[in-house]
């Protein structure tokens, strides 16, 4: 099969489209023959970092559409011929690759197949981050800055679709009008307004932040009492300093969390959770995967380019035929 490979750690020329065996399932598994895979900061950042060891290779892509043509001896709940979108642990960018059964979703009702390989990474993470590690409750006011990437997105809209105040940030007057025109919330855009200031009496309940660094302190300011702060990336800076008696004064909860690592058995139960709370939202119509640009496979460079050039809103696809 065709698929792409990370040669070495670089920048997005190291992406190279290879001949490699087709991938085997086992057990617990399904072969996909893949139809679309979302493109992922994350893929960037282990493109630029991560040296395939020896001779191994290293096939980027954490989420994929398809349908599935094989299945292991134990898969009982889906078979050949399903259509399906799938969180993956890496792989994504082939023409097939392997999944847990349990992490296969069915393609939401009146989702077409590619968009719907955008999905599973967004609302997995939304999902574990927001409301099982925050536990975001109906009626609270969460804030995600980064509001235009694919987080941010598909977060707003979920958050907003189940009855919460949503607030965002965004760093071009472009991304703003396009938050606005989908009204979702208030928007800031942070490169003319200082986010703590506009926020400062707002009392959020949750915040999603993926920039870390001097925001910590900033995001801790404009918590209500009991607040939940909750990373999944600190694009900025990993590290803070931060105040304690901010913590103690409000009772506040820091929580965060990398979804890769999760066992199978956490992404399993997380799946179950996003098709009975999450999918019935596709079907309504009250969210759906925002789309940016999709790429044939063999342009996946072009995709990373566009990715870390940063003025995309959405998701970034690549495409198998
Ligand atoms: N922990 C996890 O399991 C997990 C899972 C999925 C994603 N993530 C993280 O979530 C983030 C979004 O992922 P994605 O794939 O949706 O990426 P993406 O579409 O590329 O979005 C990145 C966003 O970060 C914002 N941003 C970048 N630098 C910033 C800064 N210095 N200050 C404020 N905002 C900044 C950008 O918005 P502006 O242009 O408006 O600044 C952009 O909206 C990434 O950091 C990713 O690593 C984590």
């Amino acid at each position: 099969m065709k698929a792409i490979h990370i040669s070495k750690a670089g920048g997005p020329e190291v992406l190279e489209l290879r001949e490699v065996p087709n991938p085997i399932p086992e057990n617990s598994q399904v072969l996909i023959k893949v139809k679309a895979a979302g493109v992922n900061r994350s893929d960037v950042i282990t493109r630029s970092r991560t040296n395939p060891e020896g001779n191994a290779f290293l096939i980027p892509g954490l989420e994929v559409s398809g349908e599935i043509v094989a299945i292991g001896s134990d898969v009982k709940d889906k078979k050949i011929g399903d259509t399906v979108c799938a969180l993956i642990a890496s792989g994504g960018y082939a023409e097939y690759v392997v999944a847990e059964s349990s992490h296969c979703l069915p393609i939401p009702e009146g989702i077409n197949v590619v968009d719907a390989a955008g999905i599973p990474e967004t609302v997995f993470t939304i999902w574990f981050n927001i409301f099982h590690l925050a536990k975001l409750k109906r009626g609270e006011k969460l804030l995600i800055h980064g509001g235009t990437s694919g987080i941010g997105t598909t977060g707003l809209q979920i958050a907003k679709a189940l009855g919460c105040e949503i607030f965002t940030t965004a760093g071009s007057d472009d991304k703003v009008a396009f938050l606005n025109k989908m009204q979702l919330g208030k928007v800031i855009n942070y490169k003319e307004n200082a986010f703590e200031d506009v926020l400062k009496d707002e009392k959020i309940d949750v915040i999603l932040d993926m920039v870390g660094g001097d925001y910590t302190q900033k995001n801790l300011e404009i918590l209500n009492k009991k607040g939940r702060l909750v990373y999944i990336n600190g694009m900025k800076s990993m590290t803070a300093t931060i105040d304690l008696s901010t913590i103690m004064s409000k009772n506040l909860v820091l929580t965060g969390s990398f979804l890769k690592p999760q066992t199978e058995a956490v992404k399993a139960e997380i799946a179950k959770e996003v098709e009975k709370n999450i999918w019935p939202l596709f079907k309504s119509k009250d969210i759906y995967p925002v789309i940016y640009k999709t790429f044939p496979l063999s342009e996946a460079a072009d995709a990373h380019r566009l990715m870390e050039d940063g003025k995309h809103i959405g998701k970034i696809l690549l495409t198998m035929d």
